[in-house]
């Protein structure tokens, strides 16, 4: 096993500089992202909005509870907003936040259509604020090392991805807002990492399709998202991706697969870590930060709990260590950034709006060719 390179982005913190947060949505990734930002010397968090969960949080943090969106992202001791509310709410509270001129991290996806993602980046970057999406498996150790070792040529040109995350959904007692296509978006928008990912590497696709449905996941315990989706993207230059998502799969497969002309590198996160192939031997790296965490991971997917990665977190439960230690490395990020550290190219497109832009236009494009029977130019998405 290599010993991982990057470096931690905790060390890019430049400063113990105060910053007071304020966190919408305290469910399930909201108290996570709190703890992550709190490990940060000089970050508090002084206030949470959450119409139904707010208790949680603001006794665990001695926050204060706001009665509305508007009163958190306007009270004097709220320097920095966190949106970690169900995707259907992001658009409103980032608006909100980038009206009141404070800075901004937004969990994905950072909307349910590319018009809504465009106004928010939009918004943010009319009062000059900073907006960053919290694509959070750019900050996973395994996956920044195979994006170096793209850069820096050793897998030559990337020819191809496949990226699968799939697994079987079980009759649920009450359906939760994640299994409905308009508060989540369904697999395409609430995974909206793999498709991310993919386009960190290769950049936005030209072309896309997209085929599938709901093929085995209807009435009264399931939601209305689609369980199957098959989607291909064409990059116009001899290279294409493949993504499949959904709960329709008695095989559970959760992996990046990345086809070099030189190399190839398997980004696996059901037994956990990567392993890279080259002109000169095979390497292994860990996905996460350590072997625990790796570990940790491999055994969740193992039980039943989280069957390839569709299955769900809940306000009540508490995450696992690699998903805590992702989010402790993202939120060190953007906190670097609000206290004076400089900004990692390699980070560039989740603060600059365009990793949160090409996402939602593709996923739009790819859920255009579903509903139309036909390849779509993501062009006919964005306009240009
Ligand atoms: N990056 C990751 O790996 C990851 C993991 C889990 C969740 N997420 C994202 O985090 C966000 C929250 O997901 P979760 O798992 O915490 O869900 P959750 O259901 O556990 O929590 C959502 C919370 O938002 C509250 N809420 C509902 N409407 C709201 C509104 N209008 N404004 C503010 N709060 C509102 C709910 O009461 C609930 O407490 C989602 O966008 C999700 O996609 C990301």
């Amino acid at each position: 096993m290599n010993t991982p390179t990057r470096t931690s982005t905790q060390h890019s913190e430049s400063s113990t500089a105060e910053v007071r947060y304020g966190l919408v949505g305290s469910g399930y990734f909201g108290l996570t992202l709190g703890r992550g930002f709190l490990l940060r010397p000089g970050a508090t968090i002084t206030r949470v909005y959450d119409p139904e969960f707010a208790e949680s949080a603001v006794s665990e943090f001695g926050a204060v509870a706001s009665a509305s969106l508007e009163e958190l992202c306007n009270s004097d001791d709220v320097d920095a907003v966190i949106v970690a509310s169900p995707n259907w709410a992001h658009r409103e509270a980032v608006v909100a936040a980038a009206k009141a001129g404070k800075p901004i991290f937004c969990e994905k996806p950072m909307a349910l259509s590319y018009a809504d993602c465009s106004e928010m980046v939009d918004a943010a970057q009319d009062a000059g604020v900073l907006l960053m999406s919290g694509h959070v498996m750019n900050f996973m150790n395994g996956v920044r090392q195979v994006k170096q070792l793209i850069a820096d040529g050793t897998l030559g040109k990337v020819l191809y991805i496949r990226a699968v995350r799939n697994g079987w959904e079980e009759p649920q007692p009450s359906i939760s807002w994640k299994k409905r296509r308009d508060l989540s978006g369904g697999h395409l928008y609430h995974h909206i990492h793999e498709l991310d990912v993919v386009q960190f590497i290769m950049g936005a696709p030209e072309t896309v399709t997209m085929v599938g449905g709901n093929v085995a996941h209807q009435g009264e315990e399931f939601g209305d998202e689609d369980d199957m989706l098959l989607a291909t993207l064409e990059f116009g230059n001899g290279s294409f991706a493949t993504l499949e998502y959904g709960s329709a799969f008695r095989w559970p497969e959760h992996h990046v697969l990345v086809q070099g002309s030189l190399g190839a590198a398997m980004i696996d996160l059901t037994n956990t870590g990567v392993t890279v192939r080259h002109q000169g031997g095979e390497d292994k790296y860990l996905l996460h930060r350590n072997e625990e965490e790796d570990a940790g991971r491999t055994a969740f997917y193992a039980s039943s709990e989280m069957d390839g990665g569709i299955q769900y977190g809940t306000p009540s439960a508490t995450p696992p260590l690699w998903l805590q230690g992702v989010a402790e490395e993202e939120t060190a990020y953007f906190h670097g950034l609000l206290t004076g550290a400089e900004p990692d190219p390699e980070f560039a497109a989740l603060t600059d709006g365009s990793a949160a832009r090409r996402s939602i236009a593709t996923a739009d494009a790819l859920t255009l060719s579903l509903a139309q029977d036909r390849k779509v130019r993501v062009s006919e998405i964005t306009g240009n």
